[in-house]
């Protein structure tokens, strides 16, 4: 780790790769793969980071990951047996942490499934294609549909209101949604596949719930500590937020994923929304933002305006929305100090990125930020993703790509740590 003085001079690229970051030495829990997330962190991260609190003598009794994506963070803290509080703006990605952050009953687990089976074949199918919302029929052949709108109404009919059990199925429901569709498979896009071939919604959510039941079974022996998990901005003054020893977070890329985009088929079929561009409000790193740029973006600290201003010359919307970017990454900084304890840290997991040759310094951007907000101390290191990537460019509709015009993408990232 790299204390950061002069920040002025510093240069991130510089900083040398620290093994430490880059592997865990156990295999991960099942429980880590229950449900697909674009930009999930590596489950070690976390174990990495309390090792390095252990180090740094700070005794660490809660935990906070203020953009929880699918819950990696939340399970892992639940494996170490430390309270855990969790907020994401996306509504699957807290189904899914809530999930992961609970244990069940094998028994009751296997009757509930018997029984939703039992519901799906032994009641007829109504076929409510032709009245169903647009955007699904969209997404969908029609006996697919009609097979998973039976197989919904079935796990709320066998599954107690407001148990943990229901949302266990529902997320089992939610990870099916995307083979069972003509969305184009392992596409970071929302993309029809004209020639996907369709899949059996019954026993696509059969496998689907078998290898749920065996992360569970996985996880029988762990902690019991409560973990809290809130659907809302980190930003919005209505998003309660505790005190707490340790944050440890991977925040939003800019302008890279709409989570709320690449979710819209959980999002429709679970009433979270009728429309799904409305859950792109608010979301950071979103292209989709109003704002007043004129007068906002003087707000912006030191490499946030030098950045914007470079982009300006070459793409205005874009130079917009990294500003967006920026000045939200700014009010983090201030919220997360303000929710920590004395003595408290937070981790940030961030990367990189390149936009028409200009370098999207994200990382010195949040170390100044965190400087500006308080933290007495802040220090840095970088690590290999494992994934290598063979070209390091994509273009526009995310697709990688040799075009030196496109987003580069880096194959490492940064640890920033902000000690209160
Ligand atoms: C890089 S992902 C986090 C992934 C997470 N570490 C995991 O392992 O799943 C960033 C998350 O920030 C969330 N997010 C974006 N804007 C937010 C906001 N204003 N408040 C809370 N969460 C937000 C996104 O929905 C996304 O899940």
């Amino acid at each position: 780790m790299i204390t950061i003085t002069n920040f002025g001079k510093f240069d991130f690229e510089s900083v040398p790769i620290d093994p430490f970051w880059n592997t865990g030495a156990e295999k991960e829990f099942k429980m880590h793969r229950i449900h697909a997330y674009p930009a999930k962190f590596p489950a070690f991260i976390t174990t990495k980071a309390l090792e390095y609190a252990k180090q740094q003598d700070l005794t660490v009794t809660t935990i906070a990951d203020i953009f929880c994506g699918c819950g990696t963070t939340a399970f892992e803290a639940k494996r170490n047996n430390i309270f855990f509080w969790g907020c994401d703006i996306n509504p699957v990605a807290t189904l899914i942490a809530k999930t992961k952050s609970r244990k069940y009953q094998k028994g009751r687990l296997e009757k509930y499934l018997k029984a939703i089976l039992n519901y799906f074949n032994s009641t007829p199918v109504i076929d409510l294609y032709y009245s169903a919302n647009e955007r699904l029929r969209y997404w969908y052949k029609r006996k697919q549909f009609n097979d998973l709108a039976h197989l919904k109404t079935g796990i709320f009919r066998e599954t107690p209101n407001g148990s943990a059990y229901r949302l266990f199925f529902l997320c089992a429901f939610s990870n099916i949604l995307k083979s069972t569709s003509v969305w184009l498979t392992k596409s970071i896009k929302p993309q029809v596949d004209p020639k996907k071939k369709p899949v059996n919604v019954i026993a696509t959510f059969k496998e689907q719930c078998r290898l749920m039941f065996a992360a569970n079974d996985e996880i029988e022996g762990l902690g019991d500590a409560v973990s809290e998990v809130v659907t809302g901005s980190f930003l919005c003054s209505d998003t309660p937020i505790p005190q707490v020893d340790m944050i440890i977070t991977s925040p939003p890329y800019v302008t890279s994923y709409e989570y709320a985009d690449l979710h819209q088929l959980s999002s429709l079929w679970l009433d979270f929304t009728a429309d799904f561009r409305k859950l792109r409000e608010g979301a950071i790193g979103s292209l989709y933002h109003e704002y007043n740029f004129k007068r906002d973006w003087k707000r912006l600290n030191n490499t946030g305006n030098r950045i914007v201003s470079l982009l300006l010359d070459r793409h205005k919307s874009k130079a917009r929305s990294v500003a967006k970017y920026f000045l939200d990454m700014q009010k983090v900084a201030e919220r997360s100090f303000k929710m920590l304890n004395q003595n408290g840290l937070a981790l940030f997991v961030i990367g990189n990125t390149e936009y028409k040759k200009v370098r999207i310094d994200n990382a010195k951007h949040l170390a100044e930020s965190l400087m500006s907000a308080g933290f007495s101390e802040v220090l840095t290191t970088k690590r290999k993703i494992s994934k290598k990537i063979l070209t390091p460019y994509r273009d526009e509709l995310g697709k990688f790509s040799s075009d030196a015009s496109g987003r580069k993408v880096y194959s490492e990232e940064f640890i920033l740590i902000g000690r209160k």
